[in-house]
């Protein structure tokens, strides 16, 4: 199914709505209503926002949470690739009892990581995440108390911690990073334990999709596309 297609039809429904449209609006006026709240939208939300308002995402992300949970699978939970803590409240609000490991350079993208997509002829620009602060991140998680702040590049970040997860989050649009990341986490998942790598599908993070199925092929470990609005895939174990 073409993603962007629902995405459009969903700002057209709410822009007839806005608007009082009681009829089916014509070609012209779709594109009107569609390009109106598009623009609304993103003047009116932080970049952090219109990422965790995709609620295909969030759902997803509670229904593994309640999975895990109501089926009391062990392990503490982490996100590599945090910038301002935007998913990472929502993980934070679902596992109050767990530590929750934040893995993140909370300075951008790494060169050592850039360069190498650059080699593989990535034709990308990335985002600038390098603005963000610490602080700022832990001030909007439910239980700061919780996390254990793992800054700078990862996979050195990691510094020999050996943990157990019951649920990692992979949002990090390169490839090293993502494939250094599913080689670290997935033989520390709990049985009944869900990774998310998000952004697997968007041609612009193909590093991400090349990364998943490098792994996925050299560990024969299987995974599941999501629905949500760039693509996330799961792995369970
Ligand atoms: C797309 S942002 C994360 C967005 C966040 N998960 C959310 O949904 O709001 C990607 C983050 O990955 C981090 N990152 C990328 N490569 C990294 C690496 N090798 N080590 C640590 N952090 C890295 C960047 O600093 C950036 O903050």
């Amino acid at each position: 199914m073409d993603l962007s297609i629902v995405s459009r039809s969903y700002s057209v429904l709410h822009g007839c709505l806005q608007h009082g449209l009681n009829r089916v609006p014509s070609r012209k006026e779709i594109e009107y209503l569609g390009k109106t709240v598009n623009h609304h939208i993103s003047r009116s939300l932080p970049v952090g926002e219109i990422i965790t308002t995709d609620l295909a995402r969030v759902r997803s992300l509670n229904l593994l949470a309640r999975e895990i949970i109501e089926r009391d699978v062990p392990g503490e939970i982490a996100e590599l690739g945090v910038y301002r803590g935007d998913f990472a409240r929502r993980i934070s609000s679902l596992f109050p009892y767990r530590r929750f490991y934040l893995f993140d350079t909370f300075e951008g993208f790494d060169a050592r990581d850039i360069a190498l997509e650059s080699e593989q002829k990535q034709k990308t620009r990335y985002g600038d995440f390098s603005r963000v602060s610490v602080k700022s991140v832990l001030s909007k998680i439910p239980y700061p108390d919780q996390c254990v702040v793992k800054k700078g590049y990862f996979p050195e970040s990691l510094d020999g911690l050996e943990e157990t997860f019951s649920f990692v989050s992979l949002d990090t649009d390169l490839f090293k990073p993502t494939y250094e990341g599913l080689c670290y986490f997935y033989p520390r998942l709990s049985p009944g334990g869900y990774m998310m790598v998000h952004d697997y599908a968007p041609a612009r993070y193909h590093g991400v999709k090349k990364a998943v199925r490098q792994f996925s092929e050299e560990f024969k470990v299987p995974y599941i596309p999501l629905s949500d609005m760039n693509g996330s895939v799961v792995f369970s174990r």
